[in-house]
């Protein structure tokens, strides 16, 4: 088994990311036996699809990686690295473009959402993006790849491009790409804004009010939790009775996934309180799960050195992985190399 998968490298981590992917990441390294392993990658590479500023990018990449570790990513035992630092992912996109069809990328739904009416104007990377994800996960021979439903479909593509390449450039008994399985975590929790139940928690909601960054102290926190829009009932004891109070169930779910419980658990506790008492139990549950990750985030984001180690490292022994499949790939396609 090897678990490979990335995450774009974007500033200002928050409660929703660590309760949505990367949690889930820490479980998955942690649940690794013997021989398996996982790559986890920050990608940068993938953020130049979009305009940026370059400022930024570092920042938030130096960011991420902050917070992976914060949250218990460990570089010991997995693999931890951006893109940028391993030149096999540029390289592979490319060898890959030859097997990818137009047609393919014409129907990704992200391509289309993000591109909207104006394809002409998009940058080339936006299009091809899906193939530099494939080449992201093909290049390691990832058996699994966990992500969010909205990242399925370039999945899919993976094993489409893997496919057609094995089938056309490999013997059957000597395939070059093994197909990788997107894992979408049942549990991963959809964490909405503090303000609004009908949004999810974004970092780039104007209000701070609507998030719980990872680098808030107690007291941000608490005021946070406290200030959360809410509505005056008190909650109910089953789940159907939250069906139109989309913020009630944010705090809910919010408990309940801090907790490894569910919402139907957290009502029977809680049912018929109000939330002048839930809202405090809540914010100090926030404060006692973020206390750690928050204070080793600070610390590591003052250590530039330290990270600049870990994410060189990491890179250090993704091309050393990386290697024999590109080795192999250029061999398939016929290209001479010395
Ligand atoms: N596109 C993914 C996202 O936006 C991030 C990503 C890039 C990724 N390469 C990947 C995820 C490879 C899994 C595997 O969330």
């Amino acid at each position: 088994m090897r678990v490979v998968s990335g995450i774009q490298p974007t500033g200002n981590l928050h409660l929703g990311n660590y309760l949505g992917a990367i949690r889930n990441w820490v479980r998955m390294q942690d649940g690794m036996g013997d021989g398996e392993q996982c790559l986890f990658f920050l990608a940068d590479l993938h953020a130049i699809s979009m305009p940026h500023d370059p400022a930024e990018l570092k920042k938030g990449t130096l960011e991420m990686a902050a917070a992976l570790v914060a949250c218990g990513i460990d570089p010991s035992r997995s693999v931890l690295f951006n893109q940028a630092q391993v030149p096999q992912h540029a390289e592979l996109q490319w060898l890959l473009g030859g097997t990818a069809r137009m047609g393919w990328l014409n129907r990704m739904t992200q391509w289309k959402d993000k591109a909207g009416k104006n394809r002409e104007g998009q940058s080339v990377a936006l299009f091809t993006y899906p193939v530099l994800q494939a080449a992201d996960v093909l290049l390691y021979q990832a058996t699994h790849v966990p992500v969010g439903e909205d990242q399925k479909q370039h999945l899919e593509l993976a094993r489409d491009i893997a496919q057609k390449f094995n089938n056309d450039f490999a013997s059957e008994d000597a395939p070059v790409f093994t197909l990788p399985d997107p894992i979408v975590p049942p549990q991963a929790a959809r964490i909405m804004s503090l303000r609004n139940g009908a949004a999810k928690m974004s970092k780039s909601d104007p209000s701070d009010m609507s998030r719980i960054n990872l680098s808030d102290d107690a007291d941000e926190v608490m005021k946070k939790v406290k200030k959360a829009k809410t509505d005056p009932e008190p909650l109910p004891s089953e789940e159907k009775g939250l069906e139109d109070r989309p913020e009630a169930l944010n705090l809910v779910t919010i408990y309940a996934a801090l907790t490894d419980g569910n919402v139907e658990g957290v009502l029977k506790d809680f049912g018929g309180e109000g939330f002048g008492k839930f809202k405090p139990v809540l914010g100090e549950l926030l404060v006692e799960t973020l206390r750690p990750i928050s204070a080793r985030f600070i610390e590591l984001l003052e250590d530039r050195e330290a990270l600049d180690a870990i994410l060189a490292r990491g890179a250090s022994q993704a091309r050393e992985i990386a290697v024999p499949t590109l080795a192999k790939t250029y061999e398939a396609l016929g290209l001479v190399r010395g």
